[in-house]
């Protein structure tokens, strides 16, 4: 099973860049900028990655960001990320960044897309992977930055394709960024959010309704509203769902009790993502194998991740279908 997945093409969709920096890279670049952090080693810093909850994690994840300052760093840091998705076979990802993290440290915003948006078509030409960049709001701040962060990336249009909502879920609703929201797509960007990871179910449906979402990131808490299962069964609403950082972050106690397979089951459209695959112990190919080993799953079953992946994608119609011949290509193989 593991060689199978290996092998089995696949589409991230929901995936932080900051998230994707290793404890060697950190040491790296606290070296290379001269910044001090609260570890002895490498070794200790991955001592460091216990969780109780989602903000035990994002206390220690915006320490992270700090040693991300100039283009090079944020190169560095996508291109490595880049290097995995090639390991894992990852043919088309959608990286989200969170710039108010590093423009409230002063690193100008243009110094973070660019940096990323070089690794991006160095891996295009290089790896033929194909890509597209997310911007996401930190909702434990105001609107009012959230306003100023969409402006900077008016400059960024044709490097930005959507935009979306992370960071602390309990307390800030989807209601508190209505507005930033319609400005973005009246601006011509994609939505997405993140709604019902450790947030009440009600914030998935406000998401869609307030927010105008193309997909919801997380989305496990649906299972506790029967009557929005089955929403998001007729509109086939994607959930980029992360089993990893969902264990990780106490969402569910175990993968065993995780329930995407279930919802797979319902027919939803559900995908597999790792989310922030440093701080919560694998990148694409693990997430997938721990759901097989954890759940009754076959191949066929496995390769509808993907599947559905490729649907939910804002990749072009081309590229969609250029990713499913892809994918079938390997089922007929029958390696496996
Ligand atoms: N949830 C909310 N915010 C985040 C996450 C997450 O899983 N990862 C990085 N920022
Ligand atoms: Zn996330």
């Amino acid at each position: 099973m593991r060689q199978f997945i290996e092998g089995l093409p696949k589409v991230e969709l929901h995936l932080h860049i900051e998230g994707t920096l290793e404890p060697e890279l950190m040491f790296e670049l606290a070296k290379r900028n001269n910044i001090e952090i609260p570890f002895a080693s490498p070794d200790e810093v991955h001592k460091a990655y216990q969780f109780n909850n989602l903000q035990s994690f994002l206390d220690i994840y915006y320490q992270g960001a700090n040693v991300l300052i100039s283009e090079q760093d944020f190169f560095d840091l996508t291109w490595a990320y880049l290097q995995k998705c090639h390991q894992d076979n990852v043919m088309h990802t959608e990286i989200f960044f969170d710039p108010q993290t590093h423009t409230a440290r002063g690193i100008s915003f243009d110094t973070v897309v660019n940096g990323i948006h070089s690794a991006l078509i160095k891996a295009h030409e290089d790896l033929g992977i194909t890509s597209h960049l997310i911007m996401c709001f930190l909702r434990h701040l105001d609107e009012e930055s959230a306003i100023e962060t969409l402006q900077y990336a008016l400059t960024h249009k044709d490097k930005i394709i959507a935009v979306g909502l992370d960071s602390s879920e309990s307390g800030h609703p989807p209601e508190k960024f209505q507005r930033v929201f319609q400005l973005a797509l009246s601006e011509g960007f994609l939505t997405v959010a993140h709604a019902g990871e450790e947030g009440p179910s009600s914030n998935i449906q406000d998401a869609m309704t307030l927010l105008g979402v193309s997909r919801i990131d997380h989305g496990v808490r649906c299972v506790d509203d029967p009557k929005l299962i089955e929403t998001l069964q007729v509109l086939q609403m994607p959930l980029t769902v992360c089993p990893l950082s969902n264990v990780k972050l106490k969402v569910f106690d175990s993968m065993e009790e995780h329930n995407i397979v279930e919802l797979l089951h319902q027919g939803l459209c559900v995908t597999i993502n790792s989310d922030d695959p440093a701080y919560f112990g694998g990148y694409m190919t693990d997430n997938f194998h721990q759901i097989a080993l954890t759940h009754p799953v076959e191949s066929k079953e496995l390769a509808q991740f993907t599947r559905n992946a490729i649907k939910a994608s804002f990749a072009s119609e081309s590229r969609k279908q250029d990713l499913l011949r892809h994918l079938e290509g390997y089922l007929v193989q029958g390696i496996h």
